[in-house]
């Protein structure tokens, strides 16, 4: 009797994950002769369609949608979430509920489009009831980030709150001492910041909101913008 296709799936993402973590960017499985190398565009839309079909973790089972990100595949600035939540699930678009207002604003204040920067998440699939995600999402999620920042190679990663801090840096410092200070990741500088959702469960605490524009001013001028 044949292999559960999706079992035969969430294998084949394992090894594909795996030969990613060692450097593997392609995979030719048919022996096609091709005129050129895939376009960088086409390049992306396949890790996208990759993201789509991902059904290594439980979340598959729970998501609407996946939601990989959105924006420019050539940011110098790019912005990571935790995971999407139920607007984000309903329309496969991450940041679109009221944090993502929220953080759209935080954009536009810095003088960019949505369009111009790249906004994702740490994990693609929404964690049922806005839970943070676990060790195991996270892992089998974690490629398709590396592979996003590898292949965009934003100068600046903005990371909104504790969930793609923890991640970045492998172990569990607080948002609040984090936040306003540089630290390297993958060739690049990330600014750690609070989450929008966190700006508007404490609406009336306007410091909060200064603190993330004193950090959003720092990317700027490291952008070369102010
Ligand atoms: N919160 C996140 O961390 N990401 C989203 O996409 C939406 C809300």
């Amino acid at each position: 009797m044949g292999k559960n296709p999706d079992k035969l799936l969430t294998d084949l993402q394992e090894r594909l994950n795996y030969l990613t973590q060692l450097g593997v960017e392609y995979l030719y499985l048919t022996p096609v002769v091709r005129s050129s190398a895939p376009s960088q565009r086409s390049r992306f839309l396949a890790l996208e369609k990759q993201i789509q079909n991902c059904r290594a973790c439980p979340l598959a089972e729970t998501r609407t949608y996946t939601v990989p990100g959105e924006g420019s595949i050539t940011a110098e600035l790019m912005f990571v979430g935790e995971g999407p939540g139920y607007d984000e699930d309903q329309q496969g678009r991450p940041f679109v509920g009221r944090a993502g207002q929220l953080l759209t604003k935080i954009i536009k204040a810095m003088e960019f489009k949505r369009e111009d920067v790249y906004i994702t998440n740490v994990v693609k699939c929404r964690p049922p009831d806005n839970r943070n995600p676990n060790i195991e999402e996270l892992e089998k999620c974690q490629t398709f980030l590396f592979e996003q920042i590898r292949f965009i190679q934003p100068k600046v990663i903005v990371a909104l709150g504790n969930v793609p801090n923890h991640f970045f840096l492998k172990r569990k410092v607080g948002i609040t001492s984090l936040r306003g200070k540089f630290y390297k990741y993958m060739n690049t500088q990330v600014m750690p910041t609070f989450h929008p959702s966190y700006l508007i469960r404490n609406e009336k605490n306007r410091q909060l909101k200064r603190l993330v524009w004193d950090d959003m001013k720092q990317v700027l001028a490291f952008l070369g913008k102010r």
